[in-house]
């Protein structure tokens, strides 16, 4: 099988996790979705290129860079040294608003990323941008279609749900896959989970609410309203697909305790009634830690988007985007989305 060659856009929490799962799961398949995906194990991927805006991450070797200030994401293994060093993308607006606080942009000229990609010769661009950055993403979503990329939109900007934008890709014949993505064992997949059960079980939900407390970058940044509003909007519409509509829901980040660093604690609230119209509650949290959520679902969504440039398929990936991502361009139950992606892998789905 040949190697998967990605470059990330963003060397935050999530990317660091992922370099080092690549590691950490090398002959390790114990906490994982899927070891061996379509002949593809984990360490056939290889990140060749990272990008950031940031003084402590530019010009250090990646292995590096993934701990470097103000990343909190743990050191769960030992990545080797890359010989990939991050170099400094365009700022645009990836540091916009309280990002300004807590991102030390660098101070040398961005490289010219389209002529960037090209020399590099990989096949996929990982955008994992702080969520609100909509015109550097876009910035990205347009070097990967130049210099002939798949493109992976992790966060909630609007790309893969962007007919625009898939129109490029297809037209270019270059998979895309997005939007925004749900996390391995996140609070979103959870709570459709729960919800799911409590329908299958006949239980008339009919008010939820999923609240999170975290200490990282992403959780900082999404106290700022544009931010709050993207990621709430979108963590509701994924929710209310498996309520009934005139259930009501709310979602989104609460609040930032900087000392919880990489982990998350998710309130979720459920009540519900059942035969006879009696009370069912649910009033639980669920904690983990968020990089390595991202990881755990990268890992296949990168196999995924390999799959796809090896068949030749270009555009929207359906099948990957349902599977992996919160703001897909069709939505479909956990199930079904879980069936579709191990259908498309086995070649049973064109996308
Ligand atoms: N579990 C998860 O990690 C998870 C789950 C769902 C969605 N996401 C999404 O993934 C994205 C990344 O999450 P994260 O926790 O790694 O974020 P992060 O804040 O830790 O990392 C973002 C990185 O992007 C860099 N950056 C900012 N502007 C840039 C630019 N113009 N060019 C290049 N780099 C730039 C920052 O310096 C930082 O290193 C977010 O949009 C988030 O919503 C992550």
């Amino acid at each position: 099988m040949s190697k998967i060659k990605v470059v990330v856009a963003g060397v935050g929490n999530c990317c660091s996790a992922l370099v080092q799962s690549i590691h950490y799961h090398a002959e390790n398949p114990r906490g994982l979705m899927n070891y061996d995906l379509g002949g593809f194990k984990p360490s056939d991927i290889q990140v060749v290129g990272g990008i950031d805006i940031d003084s402590r991450k530019v010009g250090r070797d990646l292995s590096e860079a993934i701990f470097a200030e103000p990343n909190v994401a743990p050191k769960f293994c030992n990545p080797p040294p890359a010989g990939v060093v991050v170099v400094k993308g365009p700022m645009l607006d990836g540091a916009d608003g309280v990002l300004k606080d807590v991102i030390k942009v660098d101070d040398s000229p961005p490289v010219d990323v389209p002529s960037y990609l090209e020399q590099l010769d990989a096949e996929i661009l990982l955008c994992l941008l702080p969520t609100g950055a909509q015109k550097a993403v876009e910035f990205y979503a347009d070097s990967a279609l130049k210099a002939g990329y798949a493109f992976v939109n992790c966060t909630p900007a609007k790309i893969a749900s962007d007919n625009r934008w898939v129109e490029s890709f297809e037209d270019r014949g270059l998979p895309l896959a997005g939007d925004d993505l749900m996390s391995q064992m996140g609070g979103t997949v959870f709570h459709m989970g729960v919800l799911d059960f409590l329908a299958k079980r006949g239980v008339d939900v009919t008010k939820t609410y999923q609240l999170d407390i975290g200490g990282t970058v992403e959780a900082y940044g999404v106290l700022e309203d544009f931010r709050r509003e993207e990621k709430r909007k979108i963590k509701s519409e994924a929710i209310k697909q498996v309520l009934p509509t005139d259930s009501k829901v709310a979602t989104g980040t609460s609040d930032y305790v900087g000392f919880m660093r990489d982990c998350r604690t998710g309130y979720f609230y459920v009540e519900g009634k059942n035969c006879l119209g009696s009370d069912v509650i649910i009033d639980i949290y669920l904690r983990t830690h968020d990089s390595a959520n991202g990881a755990g679902i990268l890992l296949d969504v990168i196999r995924g988007v390999k799959i796809a440039i090896d068949r030749g398929i270009g555009g929207q990936l359906t099948s990957v985007s349902s599977y992996g991502f919160k703001n897909p361009p069709i939505r479909s139950p956990l199930n079904e989305s879980m069936e579709w992606f191990m259908s498309f892998v086995k070649g049973e789905r064109k996308r």
